[in-house]
């Protein structure tokens, strides 16, 4: 029987729509309230260094408003560090960071900065935080995670969601490769960055991927047919997905 797969939501580009007006509306917190309603099984949200769309105040009202698990999204910096102890929330997923870039591009370099991350993760682990690496799927990256002492890995779809044709299924293979050696070397497997309708599907036929985390295509979504249904649709695909591999 294969695992249950959650679905963590990411309210961050309700943030950058509130922030394209400032004042409060639309509300992060509403947002997560509602994916919780539709079937969602946790919460990501992911503070920048420069606060671009999730602000501080939303991570402390997400914190005490949801209900279900909040995954911090956080570069490896004293500050983020500093901000995830004090929360505590459920989970934290650290991920590379640049100013200038326009989403998360590409997967942390765990293996090159081992020196850095490795106090970060033992800090969080040590308060109780479930400690997530956002890497690529190459498995130089999933052992550095686990000589660290990361107990999950994320692994970044982005390159997947992108490609087209043969090339797309050369970065599923890149996956599903992944996903495998993540269990076999006792890491929890998570996956995300892009996902869509169209995308979904074949990540969540990977048997040792427990959860994705899906933001931007749902928010965009959600002007057409609204978050509760948006939500409710890509659920259904996940889970359509992981009947064809149970045979249920
Ligand atoms: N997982 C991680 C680690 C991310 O950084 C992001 C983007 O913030 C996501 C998942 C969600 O990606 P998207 O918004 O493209 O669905």
């Amino acid at each position: 029987m294969a695992r249950y797969l959650r679905l963590g939501i990411n309210v961050d580009h309700v943030a950058t729509i509130r922030n394209a007006r400032g004042g409060d509306h639309p509300d992060p917190v509403r947002a997560a309230l509602l994916a919780a309603k539709a079937g969602a099984d946790g919460i990501t949200a992911h503070l920048r260094e420069d606060r671009r769309h999730i602000s501080d105040a939303d991570i402390e009202r997400l914190m005490a408003e949801i209900g279900i698990p909040l995954n911090l999204e956080m570069a490896a910096t004293d500050e983020m560090l500093e901000i995830a102890l004090r929360h505590g929330p459920h989970a934290a997923c650290i991920v590379p960071e640049k100013r200038q870039e326009r989403t998360t591009e590409g997967g942390l370099d765990a293996a090159g900065g081992q020196t850095h991350l490795a106090p970060l993760v033992g800090a969080m682990g040590t308060r109780g935080i479930r400690v997530s690496l956002f890497i690529e799927p190459d498995a130089a990256q999933l052992d550095a995670a686990k000589s660290m002492g990361a107990p999950v890995v994320e692994l970044h779809t982005g390159a997947y969601c992108e490609a087209e044709g043969s090339a797309r299924q050369a970065e599923l293979a890149r996956i599903k490769n992944a996903a495998k050696h993540a269990d076999a070397i006792g890491l929890e497997c998570h996956a995300g960055h892009g996902l869509g309708f169209e995308t979904v599907g074949a990540i969540a036929e990977i048997p040792e991927i427990v959860e994705l985390n899906i933001g931007h295509f749902l928010i965009g979504e959600a002007i057409y047919s609204g978050l509760d249904s948006a939500i409710r649709r890509m659920r259904a695909l996940m889970d359509t997905a992981r009947a064809e591999i149970t045979g249920s």
